[in-house]
């Protein structure tokens, strides 16, 4: 049976430990934040995919196989609507229906910023429209869909952007082993600060390559470095000790501003918050630009927010949270 209209929402997330070295194989913790993506999907009268973004100011449809774009750029429009298209295109398929939708997205997680906005919003799309359409999705179903989708905005990306928009909480990730999820004793009070410089994924990761090329031995050591970092990491959250955490946070920084991939922006944030009484900061993500984050006690956090904004960042305080992809109502 098909339903009037319904809202999903799924969670950004931050790297709180092991960005590049990932790549390499050593472990990651990844952290759902309390900013969401949201999607409203409703049916149509014709065979339409109608897509619409609120906070981009896109629009525009397909039919037929063609794109025609209604609001915005029509190239950038649909490079953000593929991907979304996939998702429903997946969901009709196991639905066996064939029917025309309106599939409004809205985001209040800042886009290209290493936040995981096109998953979350890719993983909210899949969960509205499978509830529309009377689909049964376990969260392993929307997580399936949501990474086909991220294949095609980011090529080959390690898949912990759904996996984390999609189950929430915290989860260590490793290349061999996939995600699990770990345990937290406490509150983690971060203030995320957005450098507002682009950056791109793929340049920074390169830019670490070329160091371990140059320099495999010393590499080596900073691996093995990232490694007891993340672990040691694991050990704290279980304990819930924010001083600890800060300062792994701060060794963890150390070794992404030693292959390279800080930058000024980063740099002038991260310092802010430190001054201003953070207990750890370091850059979240790719780096080069993108996001910087911040632990603070909670009766510090509006101080070290206060600074991070003073100092040109676009910030906010964000938590844990502990819930995945949701159906808001319908
Ligand atoms: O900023 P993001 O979300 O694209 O994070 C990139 C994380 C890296 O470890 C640098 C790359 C990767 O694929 O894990």
């Amino acid at each position: 049976m098909i339903c009037m209209g319904v809202t999903a929402s799924a969670p950004a997330k931050v790297i709180m430990f092991g960005e590049h070295f990932v790549v390499y194989g050593e472990p990651a913790i990844v952290l759902a934040i309390d900013k969401r993506a949201y999607a409203r999907v409703e049916q149509r009268k014709d065979g339409k995919l109608f897509f619409r973004s609120l906070n981009l100011s896109l629009s525009g449809y397909f039919e037929n196989g063609n794109f025609k774009v209604e609001e915005g750029d029509a190239r950038e429009a649909r490079l953000r609507f593929e991907p979304l298209k996939c998702v429903v295109d997946k969901v009709l398929e196991k639905s066996g229906e064939r029917v025309g939708l309106d599939i409004e997205v809205n985001s209040a997680i800042p886009v290209a910023a290493g936040l995981g906005s096109s998953a979350a919003t890719a993983a909210s799309v899949a969960a509205a429209v499978s509830a529309l359409l009377g689909v049964k999705a376990a969260k392993e179903d929307v997580f399936r869909i949501a990474f086909e989708a991220e294949k095609i905005t980011h090529g080959t990306p390690s898949g912990v952007d759904p996996a984390i928009a999609t189950f929430g909480g915290a989860l260590m990730f490793q290349m061999d082993t996939g995600f699990r999820p770990i345990e937290v004793k406490c509150e983690i009070p971060l203030v995320v600060g957005d450098t507002g410089v682009n950056r791109s994924t793929r340049v920074q990761v390169m830019k670490v390559r070329g160091v371990m090329d140059r320099h495999p031995h010393i590499f080596r050591f900073m691996r093995e470095i990232a490694r007891e970092i993340v672990l040691e990491a694991l050990e704290a959250l279980k304990r819930g000790d924010l001083e600890a955490l800060g300062e792994l946070m701060n060794l963890n920084h150390a070794l992404l501003y030693g292959v390279g991939v800080s930058d000024e922006s980063l740099e002038w944030l991260i310092n802010a918050a430190r001054k201003a009484g953070a207990t750890g900061a370091k850059l979240t993500g790719a780096g080069g630009g993108g996001c910087m984050i911040a632990l603070a006690e909670s009766e510090r956090i509006g101080k070290v927010l206060e600074a991070v904004q003073t100092a040109g960042g676009r910030a906010f305080i964000a938590k844990k949270t502990d819930e995945g992809v949701k159906i808001e109502q319908g």
